[in-house]
């Protein structure tokens, strides 16, 4: 169960939530809770989740170690800050800052070297939908994007699918056409990296989700997980998604 806090939160406000948050999730072993804030409030929640078993994430990584990259993080500086999730490609980056499935690449190999887990986001957008291109807008992304990692390195990613049209719109994608996503999704790992990977590789749903439709979309047994972004600000709300 992973929030996304996109551009939301200081230091002291992220402290604020784990206080809240914390206890509200202390019994709940049945999943992974990750919290991705803005790199500037990194440290403080890596602080503030010391000794739970909530992890912290990015919500980027750059391709290189280091290097003259302005306005770049580096795997290894998330690494020493104690982060331990990135996500990738998620379609705000995709749309207003020129990712691509290339760059989404680069930056999951990235991730992986030091030793941070991807959340790769894909989705299709509205127009894609309308259309019937959802399918081969899914298989391009994976195609493009993850299909040149290697089996190993694969084997330590998660998806997130993000239908662009759900994000942030209240329009959340039915239990089925999500599962049909990830239905899609896992049949392209199959034919690259093989039955096994596509059986054990976790899929996330993202887009609009909130406390009262995560039960419905969790009971799809496609769905692995949820990628919470508005939802996940305040702390009773994504704890109640968390422990849904
Ligand atoms: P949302 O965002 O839950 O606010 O729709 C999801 C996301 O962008 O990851």
């Amino acid at each position: 169960m992973a929030g996304n806090w996109k551009m939301y939160k200081t230091p002291a406000e992220t402290t604020q939530f784990f206080e809240k948050f914390r206890p509200l999730v202390e019994q709940s072993e049945h999943c992974e809770i990750v919290i991705c804030p803005p790199f500037t409030s990194l440290a403080a929640a890596v602080d503030a989740a010391k000794g739970s078993r909530i992890r912290v994430g990015a919500q980027n990584v750059g391709w290189a170690k280091e290097g003259a990259f302005t306005g770049e993080i580096s795997g290894l500086m998330l690494q020493a800050v104690g982060a331990t999730h990135a996500i990738i490609g998620h379609s705000e980056r995709r749309q207003y800052f020129c990712e691509t499935d290339e760059t989404v690449l680069k930056r999951a190999q990235a991730a992986i070297e030091f030793g941070l887990t991807p959340i790769v986001c894909v989705g299709e957008r509205l127009e894609h939908r309308e259309s019937g291109n959802t399918e081969a807008v899914l298989a391009a992304q994976c195609e493009k994007g993850i299909a040149g990692l290697t089996e190993q390195q694969f084997a330590k990613i998660v998806i997130a699918y993000e239908p662009v049209w759900a994000i942030g719109t209240g329009k959340t994608a039915t239990p089925e056409m999500a599962a049909d996503a990830h239905r899609t999704i896992r049949a392209q790992v199959r034919q690259k990296f093989g039955k096994d990977a596509a059986d054990a590789v976790r899929i996330l749903y993202g887009g609009s989700v909130k406390p009262d439709n995560a039960k419905i979309l969790m009971a799809q047994p496609e769905i692995d997980g949820v990628l919470v972004g508005g939802a996940s600000l305040d702390p009773v709300s994504f704890a109640s998604i968390v422990n849904f």
